[in-house]
Protein backbone atom coordinates (compact mmCIF):
# COMPACT_ATOMS: atom_id res chain seq x y z
CA UNK A 1 0.00 0.00 0.00
CA UNK A 2 1.41 3.35 -1.31
CA UNK A 3 -0.13 5.84 1.12
CA UNK A 4 1.86 8.00 4.30
CA UNK A 5 -0.65 7.01 6.06
CA UNK A 6 -3.87 4.34 6.94
CA UNK A 7 -6.45 4.44 9.29
CA UNK A 8 -7.07 1.40 12.00
CA UNK A 9 -9.62 1.10 14.37
CA UNK A 10 -7.89 2.04 17.89
CA UNK A 11 -10.90 2.15 20.31
CA UNK A 12 -14.62 0.55 20.10
CA UNK A 13 -17.78 0.73 22.08
CA UNK A 14 -21.54 0.36 22.08
CA UNK A 15 -24.64 1.37 24.14
CA UNK A 16 -28.24 -0.27 23.50
CA UNK A 17 -31.27 1.01 25.83
CA UNK A 18 -31.94 -1.24 29.14
CA UNK A 19 -35.32 -1.71 28.08
CA UNK A 20 -36.21 -5.15 26.32
CA UNK A 21 -39.00 -5.37 24.05
CA UNK A 22 -39.27 -9.63 22.90
CA UNK A 23 -41.39 -11.08 20.62
CA UNK A 24 -43.98 -11.86 23.24
CA UNK A 25 -44.59 -7.86 24.16
CA UNK A 26 -45.30 -7.57 19.91
CA UNK A 27 -48.19 -10.15 20.27
CA UNK A 28 -50.06 -7.87 22.30
CA UNK A 29 -49.82 -4.51 19.90
CA UNK A 30 -50.23 -6.30 16.59
CA UNK A 31 -51.28 -9.70 14.86
CA UNK A 32 -48.16 -11.60 15.20
CA UNK A 33 -46.09 -14.27 17.19
CA UNK A 34 -43.07 -15.52 18.42
CA UNK A 35 -42.45 -18.50 15.66
CA UNK A 36 -42.97 -16.32 12.76
CA UNK A 37 -41.18 -13.57 13.80
CA UNK A 38 -38.13 -16.09 14.75
CA UNK A 39 -38.70 -17.97 11.54
CA UNK A 40 -38.62 -15.18 9.13
CA UNK A 41 -36.06 -13.12 10.57
CA UNK A 42 -33.89 -14.41 13.86
CA UNK A 43 -34.99 -11.72 16.05
CA UNK A 44 -35.92 -12.41 19.86
CA UNK A 45 -36.15 -9.51 21.22
CA UNK A 46 -34.74 -5.52 20.35
CA UNK A 47 -34.27 -2.31 22.76
CA UNK A 48 -36.21 0.55 23.08
CA UNK A 49 -34.78 3.69 23.92
CA UNK A 50 -37.40 5.77 26.15
CA UNK A 51 -39.15 9.45 25.52
CA UNK A 52 -36.19 11.17 27.58
CA UNK A 53 -33.29 8.91 25.33
CA UNK A 54 -32.71 10.79 22.18
CA UNK A 55 -30.06 9.73 19.41
CA UNK A 56 -27.22 11.74 20.60
CA UNK A 57 -27.86 9.65 23.93
CA UNK A 58 -26.61 6.46 22.47
CA UNK A 59 -24.37 8.21 20.70
CA UNK A 60 -22.29 10.27 23.43
CA UNK A 61 -22.62 7.04 25.93
CA UNK A 62 -20.65 4.89 22.77
CA UNK A 63 -18.28 7.21 22.18
CA UNK A 64 -17.38 7.61 25.75
CA UNK A 65 -16.67 4.15 26.20
CA UNK A 66 -14.94 4.08 22.67
CA UNK A 67 -12.50 6.91 23.80
CA UNK A 68 -11.71 4.99 26.66
CA UNK A 69 -10.81 2.02 24.95
CA UNK A 70 -8.84 3.70 22.45
CA UNK A 71 -6.87 5.78 25.67
CA UNK A 72 -7.29 9.13 24.31
CA UNK A 73 -9.14 12.09 25.29
CA UNK A 74 -11.96 13.76 23.37
CA UNK A 75 -9.59 16.86 22.77
CA UNK A 76 -7.99 14.29 20.94
CA UNK A 77 -10.10 14.43 18.76
CA UNK A 78 -9.88 15.96 15.30
CA UNK A 79 -13.30 14.77 13.91
CA UNK A 80 -16.31 13.03 14.40
CA UNK A 81 -18.62 11.54 12.15
CA UNK A 82 -22.07 10.07 12.85
CA UNK A 83 -24.20 7.93 10.40
CA UNK A 84 -27.73 8.21 11.33
CA UNK A 85 -31.31 8.84 10.06
CA UNK A 86 -32.78 9.29 12.98
CA UNK A 87 -31.33 12.54 14.69
CA UNK A 88 -31.62 14.43 17.15
CA UNK A 89 -33.61 17.63 15.52
CA UNK A 90 -32.63 18.73 11.89
CA UNK A 91 -29.77 20.71 13.27
CA UNK A 92 -27.76 21.18 15.00
CA UNK A 93 -26.19 17.49 13.44
CA UNK A 94 -26.06 15.17 16.27
CA UNK A 95 -22.65 14.98 15.73
CA UNK A 96 -22.45 18.70 16.56
CA UNK A 97 -24.42 17.80 19.84
CA UNK A 98 -22.08 14.53 20.30
CA UNK A 99 -19.03 17.29 20.11
CA UNK A 100 -20.96 19.28 22.80
CA UNK A 101 -21.69 16.34 25.26
CA UNK A 102 -18.28 14.64 25.63
CA UNK A 103 -16.20 18.27 25.18
CA UNK A 104 -14.41 17.12 22.09
CA UNK A 105 -13.52 20.98 21.32
CA UNK A 106 -10.76 20.74 18.19
CA UNK A 107 -12.90 18.43 16.10
CA UNK A 108 -15.18 19.66 13.21
CA UNK A 109 -18.91 17.08 13.17
CA UNK A 110 -20.82 16.52 10.76
CA UNK A 111 -23.86 13.63 10.16
CA UNK A 112 -24.34 11.54 7.59
CA UNK A 113 -27.33 10.29 5.75
CA UNK A 114 -27.41 6.81 4.63
CA UNK A 115 -29.48 4.51 6.42
CA UNK A 116 -28.61 0.91 7.07
CA UNK A 117 -25.58 1.51 5.18
CA UNK A 118 -24.91 4.60 6.92
CA UNK A 119 -21.72 3.59 8.97
CA UNK A 120 -19.96 2.13 6.30
CA UNK A 121 -21.00 5.63 4.03
CA UNK A 122 -19.02 7.54 7.36
CA UNK A 123 -16.06 4.83 7.81
CA UNK A 124 -15.59 5.95 4.00
CA UNK A 125 -15.19 9.54 4.75
CA UNK A 126 -13.17 9.51 7.89
CA UNK A 127 -10.69 6.49 6.67
CA UNK A 128 -10.11 9.36 3.87
CA UNK A 129 -9.74 12.06 6.53
CA UNK A 130 -6.89 10.14 8.12
CA UNK A 131 -5.32 8.87 4.49
CA UNK A 132 -5.24 12.51 3.44
CA UNK A 133 -3.22 13.41 6.65
CA UNK A 134 -5.78 16.04 7.62
CA UNK A 135 -6.91 13.90 10.86
CA UNK A 136 -5.26 11.64 13.44
CA UNK A 137 -7.72 10.85 15.55
CA UNK A 138 -11.74 10.86 14.41
CA UNK A 139 -15.10 9.43 16.11
CA UNK A 140 -17.36 7.56 13.67
CA UNK A 141 -20.08 6.92 15.25
CA UNK A 142 -23.40 4.73 13.53
CA UNK A 143 -26.63 5.28 16.17
CA UNK A 144 -30.12 5.00 15.37
CA UNK A 145 -33.48 5.81 17.75
CA UNK A 146 -35.20 3.37 14.92
CA UNK A 147 -38.29 3.37 17.27
CA UNK A 148 -38.93 6.63 16.63
CA UNK A 149 -40.06 6.06 12.72
CA UNK A 150 -41.79 2.34 13.56
CA UNK A 151 -45.37 2.24 13.43
CA UNK A 152 -45.68 -0.24 16.38
CA UNK A 153 -49.31 -0.83 14.54
CA UNK A 154 -47.64 -2.47 11.35
CA UNK A 155 -46.66 -5.64 11.99
CA UNK A 156 -45.02 -6.05 8.74
CA UNK A 157 -41.92 -3.27 10.08
CA UNK A 158 -42.56 -3.14 14.02
CA UNK A 159 -41.17 -6.85 14.47
CA UNK A 160 -37.82 -5.87 12.76
CA UNK A 161 -36.18 -2.39 14.71
CA UNK A 162 -34.09 -1.59 17.25
CA UNK A 163 -32.54 1.23 19.19
CA UNK A 164 -28.73 1.45 19.50
CA UNK A 165 -25.36 3.38 19.10
CA UNK A 166 -21.73 1.75 18.12
CA UNK A 167 -18.46 3.91 17.94
CA UNK A 168 -15.30 3.83 16.86
CA UNK A 169 -11.98 5.62 17.27
CA UNK A 170 -10.40 5.56 14.01
CA UNK A 171 -6.65 6.59 13.97
CA UNK A 172 -3.84 6.82 11.90
CA UNK A 173 -0.92 4.30 11.50
CA UNK A 174 1.78 4.63 9.76
CA UNK A 175 2.26 1.18 9.08
CA UNK A 176 -0.87 0.63 6.64
CA UNK A 177 -2.82 -1.68 9.12
CA UNK A 178 -6.25 -1.40 9.30
CA UNK A 179 -8.87 -0.27 6.58
CA UNK A 180 -7.83 -1.75 3.59
CA UNK A 181 -10.71 -0.48 1.16
CA UNK A 182 -14.49 0.33 1.06
CA UNK A 183 -16.74 0.04 -1.41
CA UNK A 184 -19.66 2.11 -1.79
CA UNK A 185 -23.42 2.16 -4.12
CA UNK A 186 -26.69 3.98 -4.11
CA UNK A 187 -29.62 3.05 -6.62
CA UNK A 188 -32.03 6.33 -6.04
CA UNK A 189 -34.52 4.46 -8.54
CA UNK A 190 -35.58 2.19 -6.14
CA UNK A 191 -35.82 4.72 -3.44
CA UNK A 192 -39.79 3.89 -2.35
CA UNK A 193 -39.13 0.64 -1.57
CA UNK A 194 -38.00 1.29 1.97
CA UNK A 195 -38.79 4.86 3.26
CA UNK A 196 -40.24 7.39 5.31
CA UNK A 197 -42.45 9.34 3.06
CA UNK A 198 -43.58 12.15 5.33
CA UNK A 199 -41.65 14.31 7.58
CA UNK A 200 -39.50 16.10 5.22
CA UNK A 201 -40.21 18.94 2.63
CA UNK A 202 -42.30 16.44 0.35
CA UNK A 203 -44.75 15.56 2.78
CA UNK A 204 -44.89 17.68 5.75
CA UNK A 205 -46.15 16.52 8.85
CA UNK A 206 -49.65 18.15 9.28
CA UNK A 207 -52.98 17.37 11.38
CA UNK A 208 -54.43 16.28 8.38
CA UNK A 209 -51.13 14.25 7.45
CA UNK A 210 -50.60 12.67 11.03
CA UNK A 211 -53.47 10.11 10.86
CA UNK A 212 -51.59 8.31 7.48
CA UNK A 213 -48.90 7.26 9.27
CA UNK A 214 -46.56 8.43 6.89
CA UNK A 215 -44.00 9.40 9.07
CA UNK A 216 -43.29 5.67 9.57
CA UNK A 217 -40.94 3.17 7.99
CA UNK A 218 -42.87 2.20 4.76
CA UNK A 219 -41.15 -1.34 3.41
CA UNK A 220 -41.59 -3.71 0.63
CA UNK A 221 -40.12 -6.31 2.44
CA UNK A 222 -39.68 -9.25 0.00
CA UNK A 223 -38.55 -6.69 -2.48
CA UNK A 224 -35.92 -4.52 -0.40
CA UNK A 225 -34.79 -8.90 0.84
CA UNK A 226 -33.66 -9.52 -2.89
CA UNK A 227 -32.08 -6.74 -3.58
CA UNK A 228 -30.16 -6.59 -0.23
CA UNK A 229 -28.82 -10.01 -1.01
CA UNK A 230 -27.57 -9.36 -4.44
CA UNK A 231 -26.10 -5.89 -3.96
CA UNK A 232 -24.31 -7.04 -0.70
CA UNK A 233 -23.09 -10.38 -2.79
CA UNK A 234 -22.00 -7.96 -5.53
CA UNK A 235 -20.17 -5.35 -3.47
CA UNK A 236 -18.06 -7.95 -1.49
CA UNK A 237 -17.32 -10.16 -4.30
CA UNK A 238 -15.67 -6.32 -6.17
CA UNK A 239 -14.30 -5.56 -2.83
CA UNK A 240 -12.18 -8.64 -2.98
CA UNK A 241 -11.93 -8.28 -6.42
CA UNK A 242 -10.49 -4.72 -6.20
CA UNK A 243 -8.19 -5.93 -3.27
CA UNK A 244 -6.56 -9.14 -4.17
CA UNK A 245 -8.15 -11.44 -1.27
CA UNK A 246 -9.91 -14.23 -1.70
CA UNK A 247 -13.17 -15.25 0.28
CA UNK A 248 -10.98 -17.94 1.67
CA UNK A 249 -8.95 -15.09 3.35
CA UNK A 250 -11.53 -13.66 5.21
CA UNK A 251 -12.15 -14.51 9.11
CA UNK A 252 -14.85 -12.80 9.91
CA UNK A 253 -17.49 -11.06 8.05
CA UNK A 254 -19.52 -8.95 10.17
CA UNK A 255 -22.90 -7.87 8.47
CA UNK A 256 -25.40 -5.12 8.54
CA UNK A 257 -28.18 -6.88 11.15
CA UNK A 258 -31.20 -7.16 9.14
CA UNK A 259 -32.76 -10.77 8.92
CA UNK A 260 -31.01 -13.81 9.78
CA UNK A 261 -31.97 -15.43 6.33
CA UNK A 262 -30.50 -12.44 4.28
CA UNK A 263 -27.41 -12.72 6.13
CA UNK A 264 -27.61 -16.96 5.92
CA UNK A 265 -28.32 -17.07 2.02
CA UNK A 266 -24.96 -13.89 1.48
CA UNK A 267 -22.83 -16.42 3.17
CA UNK A 268 -24.30 -19.68 1.68
CA UNK A 269 -23.59 -17.29 -1.65
CA UNK A 270 -20.03 -16.04 -0.83
CA UNK A 271 -18.69 -19.71 0.23
CA UNK A 272 -18.20 -18.57 3.54
CA UNK A 273 -18.98 -21.20 6.53
CA UNK A 274 -21.99 -20.11 9.14
CA UNK A 275 -18.66 -20.04 12.04
CA UNK A 276 -16.72 -17.30 10.10
CA UNK A 277 -20.11 -15.18 10.36
CA UNK A 278 -21.36 -12.86 13.25
CA UNK A 279 -24.76 -12.69 14.32
CA UNK A 280 -26.21 -10.69 16.87
CA UNK A 281 -29.57 -9.93 15.32
CA UNK A 282 -31.50 -12.46 18.04
CA UNK A 283 -31.06 -9.94 20.79
CA UNK A 284 -31.19 -6.19 18.86
CA UNK A 285 -33.39 -6.50 15.55
CA UNK A 286 -32.25 -4.11 12.90
CA UNK A 287 -30.59 -1.12 14.26
CA UNK A 288 -29.49 0.60 11.23
CA UNK A 289 -26.33 2.59 11.12
CA UNK A 290 -25.80 1.03 14.46
CA UNK A 291 -25.72 -2.56 13.79
CA UNK A 292 -22.56 -2.98 12.44
CA UNK A 293 -20.47 -1.30 15.09
CA UNK A 294 -22.39 -2.83 17.94
CA UNK A 295 -21.68 -6.22 16.13
CA UNK A 296 -18.06 -5.62 15.74
CA UNK A 297 -17.88 -3.99 19.30
CA UNK A 298 -19.51 -7.81 20.92
CA UNK A 299 -17.25 -9.76 18.41
CA UNK A 300 -14.43 -7.80 19.55
CA UNK A 301 -15.60 -7.96 23.70
CA UNK A 302 -16.49 -11.65 23.07
CA UNK A 303 -12.63 -12.14 22.67
CA UNK A 304 -13.35 -13.30 18.70
CA UNK A 305 -11.86 -10.49 16.41
CA UNK A 306 -7.79 -10.71 16.89
CA UNK A 307 -5.28 -9.46 15.90
CA UNK A 308 -4.06 -9.59 12.21
CA UNK A 309 -7.50 -11.32 11.45
CA UNK A 310 -9.44 -9.95 8.17
CA UNK A 311 -12.75 -8.69 8.28
CA UNK A 312 -15.18 -8.00 6.04
CA UNK A 313 -18.37 -5.86 6.75
CA UNK A 314 -21.53 -5.52 4.33
CA UNK A 315 -24.41 -3.62 4.41
CA UNK A 316 -27.47 -2.84 2.50
CA UNK A 317 -30.33 0.28 3.13
CA UNK A 318 -32.73 2.44 2.18
CA UNK A 319 -31.54 5.19 -0.25
CA UNK A 320 -31.08 2.38 -1.96
CA UNK A 321 -27.52 2.27 -0.31
CA UNK A 322 -25.04 -0.32 -0.15
CA UNK A 323 -20.97 -0.98 1.17
CA UNK A 324 -18.54 -3.20 1.81
CA UNK A 325 -15.35 -2.24 3.70
CA UNK A 326 -12.06 -4.74 4.22
CA UNK A 327 -10.38 -4.14 7.45
CA UNK A 328 -7.42 -5.61 9.08
CA UNK A 329 -8.08 -5.94 13.16
CA UNK A 330 -5.54 -4.63 15.07
CA UNK A 331 -6.87 -4.11 18.57
CA UNK A 332 -5.72 -6.67 21.31
CA UNK A 333 -8.65 -7.91 23.31
CA UNK A 334 -8.81 -6.06 26.86
CA UNK A 335 -9.50 -8.55 30.04
CA UNK A 336 -10.49 -5.92 31.80
CA UNK A 337 -12.54 -4.02 29.68
O1 LIG B 1 -31.72 -3.01 6.37
C1 LIG B 1 -32.58 -3.01 5.30
C2 LIG B 1 -33.94 -2.93 5.86
N1 LIG B 1 -34.79 -4.03 5.82
C3 LIG B 1 -34.56 -5.31 5.50
O2 LIG B 1 -33.51 -5.74 5.16
C4 LIG B 1 -35.74 -6.23 5.55
C5 LIG B 1 -35.83 -7.10 4.33
N2 LIG B 1 -36.99 -7.96 4.30
C6 LIG B 1 -37.24 -8.94 5.21
O3 LIG B 1 -36.51 -9.09 6.16
C7 LIG B 1 -38.43 -9.84 4.97
O4 LIG B 1 -38.97 -9.59 3.70
C8 LIG B 1 -39.55 -9.68 6.04
C9 LIG B 1 -39.08 -10.26 7.36
C10 LIG B 1 -39.90 -8.22 6.20
C11 LIG B 1 -40.79 -10.44 5.62
O5 LIG B 1 -40.50 -11.79 5.40
P1 LIG B 1 -41.02 -12.51 4.07
O6 LIG B 1 -40.65 -13.93 4.17
O7 LIG B 1 -40.48 -11.73 2.90
O8 LIG B 1 -42.57 -12.39 4.22
P2 LIG B 1 -43.61 -11.66 3.26
O9 LIG B 1 -43.41 -10.19 3.26
O10 LIG B 1 -43.60 -12.37 1.95
O11 LIG B 1 -44.95 -11.97 4.01
C12 LIG B 1 -45.43 -13.29 4.19
C13 LIG B 1 -46.70 -13.24 5.02
C14 LIG B 1 -47.70 -12.18 4.58
O12 LIG B 1 -48.98 -12.73 4.71
P3 LIG B 1 -49.79 -13.23 3.40
O13 LIG B 1 -49.93 -12.02 2.55
O14 LIG B 1 -48.91 -14.30 2.79
O15 LIG B 1 -51.05 -13.75 3.99
C15 LIG B 1 -47.53 -11.08 5.62
O16 LIG B 1 -48.72 -10.36 5.82
O17 LIG B 1 -46.37 -12.93 6.38
C16 LIG B 1 -47.23 -11.89 6.85
N3 LIG B 1 -46.54 -11.13 7.88
C17 LIG B 1 -46.56 -11.45 9.17
N4 LIG B 1 -47.18 -12.43 9.85
C18 LIG B 1 -46.99 -12.49 11.18
C19 LIG B 1 -45.75 -10.04 7.70
N5 LIG B 1 -45.29 -9.63 8.89
C20 LIG B 1 -45.78 -10.50 9.82
C21 LIG B 1 -45.62 -10.59 11.22
N6 LIG B 1 -46.26 -11.61 11.84
N7 LIG B 1 -44.89 -9.72 11.92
Amino acid sequence: MNREYNAKISGIGSCVPDHIITNHDLEQLVDTNDEWIQSRTGIRERRKADSTQATSDLATEAAKIALRSAGISPEDLDAIVVATTTPDMAFPSTACIVQKNIGAHHAFAYDVSAACAGFLFALSNATQHIQSGMCRHVLLIGADKMSHITDFQDRNTCVLFGDGAGAIVLSNSDDGEGVIQTELGSDGRHGDILSVPAGGTRQPLTAETLPLRKHYIDMNGSEVFKMAVRAMENSARLLLEKTGYHIDQIDWLVPHQANKRIIDTLGKKMGLPNERVFINLQHYGNMSAASIPVALDEAYRSHLLKPDQLILMVAFGGGLTWGSSLLRWTMKSQNNE
